[in-house]
């Protein structure tokens, strides 16, 4: 879903632009291409020489620690990235993990963490963001093309970037008055890594991934046509 997103927009230059999650792959792909745009980010990440890496790499972005815990501080993202940057145009939320197993196999605190990481803490975020990105602005997160096609021994993961993605509709809807351009991106399988690395259980047999560089690339062609006019 990419609500109310029209095919051609103003661009990224000088966009202020949040990425949470940007010490992962995804993330740190989309900090640097945004960046490759024109934009200026601030980073929010959990692993701090991750996090670093990549603020390095773009000449030394602010960054700010993320744990799915804390959702007090999830929230008060936004309000530190407009303290960063100056205001803020748009957020990008790529937080996420993996859990794999039948339902009866999965404990009820991998369920838990699932929901926190792939739920609370991207609405979190986001909810803090509502208020502070400019008429016209983004709010985006990645879900996966999960929500279309669940697999078996994704039942909790599936589940919970379903949640993600119902939210991010409302929240679509909520902001239409606004012209606030809400982003759900259903990527396919990627070759991140990402399911190599799950809090639970064993991923299912999976075919080759992707190309990361070229899906952030097309996922910033979509926030690009949503970036608000220039400053
Ligand atoms: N790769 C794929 O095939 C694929 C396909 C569809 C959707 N997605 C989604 O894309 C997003 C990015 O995935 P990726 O491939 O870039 O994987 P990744 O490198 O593992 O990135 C996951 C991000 O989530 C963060 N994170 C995980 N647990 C956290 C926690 N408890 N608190 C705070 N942050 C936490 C990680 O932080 P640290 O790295 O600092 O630990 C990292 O920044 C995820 O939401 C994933 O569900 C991925």
């Amino acid at each position: 879903m990419d609500d109310g997103v029209t095919a051609s927009g103003p661009g990224l230059s000088g966009a202020r632009v949040l990425v949470a999650g940007a010490s992962g792959v995804l993330g740190g792909l989309a900090a640097h291409e945004l960046q490759a745009r024109g934009s200026v980010v601030a980073l929010a990440g959990r692993h701090p020489d991750r996090l670093a890496d990549v603020a390095g790499g773009l000449g030394g972005a602010p960054v700010r620690g993320l744990d799915a815990y804390d959702l007090d501080d999830c929230a008060a993202l936004a309000a530190w990235a407009v303290r960063e940057l100056g205001g803020l145009d748009g957020v990008l939320v790529t937080v996420g993990v993996a859990g794999f197993g039948r339902v009866e196999e999965v404990p009820d605190e991998v369920v838990e963490h699932l929901f926190a990481v792939n739920v609370l803490c991207p609405a979190a975020v986001l909810r803090g963001a509502v208020a502070r990105v400019v008429d016209g602005g983004f709010l985006a997160a990645v879900t996966g093309a999960i929500v279309d096609r669940p697999m078996l021994g994704t039942a909790d993961y599936a589940a919970a970037k379903t949640a993600l993605s119902c939210w991010l509709g409302v929240v679509a809807r909520e902001g239409r008055a606004r012209r606030l351009r809400v982003f759900d991106f259903r990527l396919p399988h990627l070759e991140t890594g990402f399911s190599d690395r799950p809090v639970a259980g064993r991923p299912p047999a999976l075919p080759r991934g992707g190309d990361p560089a070229a899906a952030v690339q097309a996922l910033v062609d979509q926030l690009e046509g949503a970036a608000p006019a220039a400053r």
